[in-house]
């Protein structure tokens, strides 16, 4: 079209069409709120807690700000704090310091007088409505470092690393977790572990929330630096997904829906809003949780130092997109922070 032509065509605007104007859903603080199909409620997170095997101990984590180490003694009085704001849930990490406590098996996941169970029933004890989940997993507590039991090429023995795994978990179970999350990856470790509770008659008293979707990004430096969880040697990676194996991820929900999970978990969260969104239309009947990692708290953080960020508003700018994209629940470690901001006026 010659420009002569389109000055001769030319004519005034259109009356504004009716569906054109949109701003009057949104002008207003509360309309704005009122967008979100579902909203963040203290009731949506999960708080991440390192766990050590000195009572006592209550050291800061260097890599994840605000974090500390608790021993059970020390734990007890500031999990009371954060319940009396209105904390509904936790789940417990054991970091064993103690020399000479690790072992290829992984013994001490579930030493009976080990940090987790012994915090589980602290915990039972002192908040009765306090709701308790348990990551499953071995890499805290082997020699070398890896999420199963290794054979000596390095690879994981899969039926003796699920069989640990499932007497781990029934014991935590029995302990009196509500619930026990299984991080580990080894495939049919969700039969295994149902298997387990079904035969010590807990399942119908313990929730089996698989971190389904985990993938091995570059995202968990801080929590293994916290938990002191690094492998020895080698990786993750080949147990852990490929951050770019969507259609693994989706596997990986439909077969531990089917042995028997009662929620699934994508992991870690903003980079992998796809997955969630994926997972919550595969798994339409169980919660989907998101699990917000070290590394992406960390990160928020620095940027929020740097300036870059205002830290509580990309707090909810994250919470939100999770909500958005199918979780139903967020394990943060921005939970304490959510108690206080969840308590601010909302506009
Ligand atoms: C243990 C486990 C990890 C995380 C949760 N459970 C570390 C890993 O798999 O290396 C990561 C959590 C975080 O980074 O916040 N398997
Ligand atoms: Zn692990």
């Amino acid at each position: 079209m010659s420009f002569s032509k389109h000055v001769a065509t030319y004519t005034d605007p259109q009356p504004t069409e009716i569906s054109s104007i949109l701003q009057g859903g949104y002008h207003h603080p509360l309309l704005r709120l009122w967008q979100n199909e579902r909203q963040l409620t203290k009731a949506t997170f999960i708080y991440p807690l390192f766990i050590t095997d000195d009572p006592d101990e209550e050291t800061v984590i260097d890599s994840l700000p605000n974090q500390k180490r608790w021993g059970v003694n020390k734990v007890i009085p500031y999990v009371r704090e954060l319940v009396s704001k209105g904390l509904t849930s936790v789940i417990l990490f054991g970091v064993p310091l103690k020399d000479g406590v690790k072992d290829p098996v992984g013994t001490a996941a579930d030493d009976p007088n080990g940090p987790v169970i012994t915090t589980i029933k602290a915990l039972r004890e002192n908040f009765p409505k306090l709701f308790i989940a348990c990551d499953v997993c071995l890499c805290e507590y082997t020699s070398h470092g890896h999420c199963g039991i290794l054979r000596d090429d390095g690879t994981l023995i899969r039926e003796e690393s699920v069989r640990r795994l499932a007497a781990v978990a029934v014991n935590y179970a029995r302990a009196g977790a509500h619930c026990v999350a299984p991080s580990d990856m080894v495939d049919g470790r969700i039969l295994a572990i149902k298997r387990g509770l079904i035969d010590a008659g807990l399942a119908h008293r313990t929730t089996l929330l698989s971190y389904s979707a985990k993938f091995s990004g570059n995202l968990y430096g801080p929590f293994r630096d916290a938990a002191g969880s690094a492998p020895s040697f080698g990786d993750r990676k080949s147990y852990q997904l490929p951050p770019g194996g969507r259609g693994l991820a989706r596997r990986a929900i439909e077969r531990d829906l089917a042995e028997g999970a009662d929620a699934i978990m994508v992991k870690p969260s903003t980079f992998y809003l796809d997955i969630v969104s994926d997972a919550k239309g595969i798994a339409k009947n169980v919660p989907v949780a998101v699990y917000q990692v070290s590394g992406e708290y960390a990160m928020l953080h620095a940027a929020a130092e740097k300036g870059v960020v205002d830290l509580k508003t990309i707090a909810f700018e994250a919470a939100n997109g999770c909500l958005r994209a199918g979780a139903s629940l967020i394990i943060s470690y921005f939970t304490p922070d959510f108690l206080e901001w969840l308590d601010e006026p909302l506009y």
